[in-house]
């Protein structure tokens, strides 16, 4: 068997965390791609029965689809059982930025929902402070989108509009717009941000991330460890 690496050794640990007839809320993302085809070989070999997953995007739904992992709608079975999802930053107390995958908003809808929420990532994604290595995504509708601009350097966060090859604005699965907002010294207090963010007309949500995972499972090429939220 080829040796894992490190998305593939987190996805291989979560799946340790999944036992038949759950609800599962599959993430978005090349790690959770890891973990979905960890847990499509596990489940096509019959290790688990009636597994019944609510996938975060569209390109996660027709990998799951390729397993014949049976989908179910998050309206139709309310609460998840156990989310399991990727990051792309991850603090010391497990508040995350997610969503540079775009798939954000319906990450945030189905985690939020989820009893367990089990994050998995290689250990470059630990970082201090969050907004340290990367933007911090932020969907917004199209409407006078441009409107924005302004409020988001008031936060001090520089912004750019996703953009496709093209240069036409990049569409989200819910045919929203997404912002990435840069900041220079990092987010120095990402609930206040997330707050003054979600307090403005048109934004729809922000890949911040607070509180809502429960552990994570960080993997390096040789060994894992496990954080807990506090
Ligand atoms: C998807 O929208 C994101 O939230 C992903 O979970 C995040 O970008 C991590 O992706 P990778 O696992 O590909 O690093």
């Amino acid at each position: 068997m080829p040796s894992m690496n490190a998305k593939q050794r987190a996805a291989a640990e979560a799946l340790k965390y999944v036992r038949s007839d759950m609800v599962l809320g599959l993430g978005s993302g090349s790690t959770s791609e890891c973990f979905i085809i960890a847990l499509g070989e596990a489940f096509q070999s019959g290790k688990f029965s009636n597994l019944r997953c609510v996938p975060t995007s569209v390109q996660v739904e027709n990998l799951a689809r390729k397993y014949s992992l049976p989908i179910i709608r998050l309206e139709e079975c309310g609460v998840v059982d156990l989310a399991v999802d990727g990051a792309d930053e991850i603090d010391p107390r497990l508040n995350l930025i997610k969503g540079l995958g775009a798939a954000l908003i319906r990450e945030k809808i189905i985690e939020q929902n989820s009893r367990r929420f089990i994050c998995i990532a290689d250990s470059s994604k630990l970082v201090q402070k969050l907004g340290t290595k990367g933007p911090l995504p932020v969907e917004v509708i199209p409407f006078a989108h441009q409107t924005h601009e302004a409020f988001f350097h008031s936060l001090g966060g520089t912004p750019r509009l996703r953009s496709r090859e093209d240069g036409s604005p990049f569409v989200s699965d819910n045919g929203n717009y997404i912002y990435h907002l840069t900041f220079s010294e990092g987010i120095t207090s990402p609930q206040d941000l997330d707050r003054k963010l979600h307090s403005r007309a048109g934004i729809v949500g922000t890949g911040l991330f607070i509180s809502m995972a429960e552990m994570a499972i960080i993997a390096t090429e040789s060994d894992i460890r496990i954080l807990h939220h506090r």
